[in-house]
């Protein structure tokens, strides 16, 4: 079984456990520019890694929610699966066909079976068509005959609510509020008898007034025409009470996934903690409102070594995937209580600290620091070791040489965590703090870093 198969679509009204739509193992990586002479000689500047080995089934009628900050990859999963980004590993499957990697052509068919709605209504709807010419516009691509249309129209705009359809047919984009533009462009989308819908934040840019209305109406797709949904959205209150399922997703990867409720209620992985903690709370639970955790979303392009959340995790531990750069954040915090003087004369010490490169085996990591004053920096990391010493980095830090110019740092053997099974639950998580099933032991899924730097 793959490490996230719809374990929640249990929970859903569907009849038909085979899923409509399964990723398994996509990885989408974007090369980064790089010299042209490199680009010609096939080298560039390391990648972005906007999926990371994404595995998920959706079922019909399904509807399952992608959570997690900006830039976590919410939007690249489904692009990913209507063949808007390049799959550079791993499949996508709709029923029994291999979909990634279809030219537009070939592609074309499985576009009226999937379809995308997206953040901004107005974007989305021709300007210059009536709401009838746009609707009718995606049935003539699609070539469904002529005939056939006006009934498909009329039927698509009384379906989402824009009724009686020939009040709205002549109607340009501009004479429709926000909510309306919205219906129209769901309308335009399931005129051509869709399976699935990927919602890309479909809520976020229309009044208040008028989300749960439109959530509503696409709950009763759901229900009437048994479409499933990708329910991508920053709304944590609207992903608990619409969807079936959740996965929350940090850098490129699913961290937690399971049955809304589960995660809502039992949730276990430190981000999603971090995460749902980070919202007023909207069930009847006293969570207070809290920052998520220190320091920015790592770059994409230089994902951090192990779990990719440990430079944040305020539960992480030796194994969790420590090297040189995430000294960044220590000396940061230690030159924000010393004095400028201080800062200037220490931070000259570390200047090459953000691209230090890392290698890695199964003994663990070795980094090495450029430092114009090594024996200093050392001097400078066992005072902060004395002023820390629960801090996990320091119970990662294995030795300590002076080298070439530069700091070696020995670092403690990691895994990377994934997505495995927990007993007495649905849902599956990917963090070292639950038992794992053995997949991943240590020196699985070790990479190097630094590789935005090599050349
Ligand atoms: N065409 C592209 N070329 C290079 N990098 C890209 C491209 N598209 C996305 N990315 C990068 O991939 C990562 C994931 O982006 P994505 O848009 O999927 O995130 P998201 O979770 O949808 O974020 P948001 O909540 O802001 O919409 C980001 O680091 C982004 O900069
Ligand atoms: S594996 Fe778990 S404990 Fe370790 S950094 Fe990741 S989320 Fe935190
Ligand atoms: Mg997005």
């Amino acid at each position: 079984m793959k490490p996230d198969a719809p374990a929640g679509a249990a929970s859903t009204a569907v009849a038909d456990p085979k899923p409509i739509v399964s990723l398994t193992d996509v990885e989408v990586h974007y090369a980064l520019g790089g010299s042209s002479v490199g680009r010609l000689l096939g080298r560039s500047r390391g990648v972005v890694k906007a999926l990371d080995g994404v595995s998920l089934d959706v079922a019909p009628g399904e509807i399952v929610g992608l959570v997690g900050e900006s830039g976590s990859g919410k939007s690249t999963l489904g692009r990913a699966v209507l063949g808007m980004a390049p799959v550079t590993h791993g499949t996508v499957t709709y029923r029994d066909s291999v979909i990634s990697g279809l030219g537009d052509e070939a592609f074309r068919p499985y576009r009226r079976k999937i379809q995308m709605i997206f953040q901004d209504p107005a974007a989305a709807l021709n300007p210059t068509m009536t709401i009838g010419e746009g609707i009718e516009d995606a049935l003539k691509i699609h070539r469904i005959p002529e005939a056939e249309r006006p009934r498909r129209v009329a039927d698509a705009l009384e379906r989402v609510g824009l009724a009686p359809a020939g009040r709205f047919i002549p109607k340009y984009p501009g004479e429709l509020s926000g909510g309306q533009k919205q219906r129209a462009v769901v309308a335009r989308s399931i005129c051509l008898g869709p399976e699935m819908l990927i919602a890309d934040e479909p809520i976020s840019m229309l009044d208040m007034s008028v989300r749960a209305k439109m959530l509503d109406l696409m709950e009763g797709l759901r229900r009437d025409l048994g479409i499933a949904f990708l329910y991508i959205t920053h709304d944590l209150a609207s992903a608990r009470f619409f969807c079936d399922r959740i996965a929350i997703m940090y850098l490129g990867r699913i961290v937690e996934i399971g049955p809304a409720e589960e995660v809502f209620e039992q949730r276990q992985h430190p981000y999603t903690q971090a995460l749902l903690r980070a919202i007023p709370d909207i069930s009847h639970r006293k969570d207070t409102v809290t920052e998520l955790p220190r320091g920015e979303i790592p770059d994409a392009a230089r994902p951090p070594l192990g779990c990719s959340f440990h430079p944040r995790c305020p539960k992480a531990f030796a194994a969790c995937g420590w090297e040189g750069r995430d000294l960044r954040t220590l000396l940061e915090e230690r030159w924000t209580g010393l004095g400028l003087d201080v800062y200037r004369r220490e931070s000259a010490l570390v200047k090459g600290l953000d691209a230090v490169r890392t290698t890695v085996s199964k003994d663990g990591a070795v980094s090495v620091i450029p430092s114009s004053d090594p024996k200093e920096l050392a001097r400078i990391v066992e005072e902060m070791r004395a002023a820390k010493p629960d801090e996990p980095f320091f119970s990662a830090l294995r030795g300590m040489r002076v080298e070439h110019g530069g700091l070696r740092l020995d670092l403690a053997p990691f895994r990377q965590p994934l997505l495995t099974p927990q007993a007495g639950r649905v849902g599956r998580v990917a963090c070292h703090l639950y038992p794992s099933d053995g997949v991943g032991a240590p020196g699985a899924g070790i990479r190097e870093s630094g590789a935005a730097a090599a050349d």
